[in-house]
């Protein structure tokens, strides 16, 4: 019931003419509201395919998606771009701000699609760019900022419209070992403070931040495993972090 992901049977075939590709393979798999969980898999194993069937870029060949309990099948694209306005908030490696406009803005864009008046944009956004620390930026545009202040608006962009799903394609693959840690951590907060959130990546290190590590390979759903241990979970973490 409390499930915001079900895939059922879910195939992705591409079909480029000479060859068909088997992107993802009779995927079955559920993911709970609140949830922190990454995906994990070798180049070509079908996660950034699954990642763009999860924030409805794209339909699956066969099988069932329901997000939040409704099924995508039978939705025309204007009725997918909403739900996808109102449920989900996306990550993606490159951070796909948009470049000469400031921060602020960038964080603007979701909520002018749901429109929402630009008082209570404004309003969000500031108070959003204040909880990932970029308070003293808000006038700033992407290019005035590093790679991690980057992927920090990114991510306040994603939570404009209070999503009950965040997902993320290869979030620190841009970044520098400090700044990745850095992002993980605050997905790792947004995750005690009750968000939903999915990371592809094929690093270890940041994999260990969720709480459930899914594998594909592929194609194929290939291990579905529990971290007793996340990073920077442990009350000694959370200590570290009250005092610094
Ligand atoms: N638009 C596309 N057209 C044809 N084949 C694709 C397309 N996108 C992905 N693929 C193929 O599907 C498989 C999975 O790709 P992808 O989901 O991008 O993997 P990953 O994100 O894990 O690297 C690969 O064999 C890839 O070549
Ligand atoms: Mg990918």
């Amino acid at each position: 019931m409390d499930d915001i992901i079900r895939l059922e049977n879910l195939v992705k075939i591409y079909d480029t003419g000479a060859v068909r590709v088997l992107g993802l393979d009779t995927i079955n798999l559920s993911i709970k509201k609140g949830e922190f969980v990454s995906i994990m898999g070798h180049s070509g194993s079908g996660k950034s395919t699954l990642m763009n069937i999860l924030g409805c870029l794209d339909r699956p060949t066969l099988g069932n998606y329901y997000l939040d309990g409704v099924s995508i099948r039978d939705m025309g694209s204007d009725e997918l771009s909403r739900i996808r306005n109102r449920k989900i908030g996306c990550v993606f490696q490159s951070f796909n701000l948009i470049s000469r406009m400031s921060i602020e803005k960038n964080v603007e864009i979701p909520m002018i699609y749901a429109r929402k008046r630009p008082a209570e944009r404004r309003n969000r956004a500031i108070e959003l760019l204040t909880k990932v620390g970029l308070r003293e930026r808000l006038w700033h545009q992407p290019n005035e900022l590093s790679g991690g202040q980057r992927q920090r608006v990114a991510i306040a962009r994603a939570l404009a419209n209070d999503p009950p799903l965040i997902l993320a394609d290869e979030p620190t693959g841009n970044l520098d070992s400090g700044a990745s840690v850095e992002i993980m951590e605050l997905f790792a907060r947004l995750h005690r403070e009750g968000a939903t959130v999915v990371v592809v990546t094929h690093e270890e290190n940041i994999a260990a931040y969720t709480r459930r590590i899914i594998t594909f390979s592929d194609g194929k759903l290939i291990s579905d495993r529990i971290n007793e241990n996340p990073t920077g979970f442990s009350e000694h973490s959370d200590l570290c972090e009250r005092i610094s």
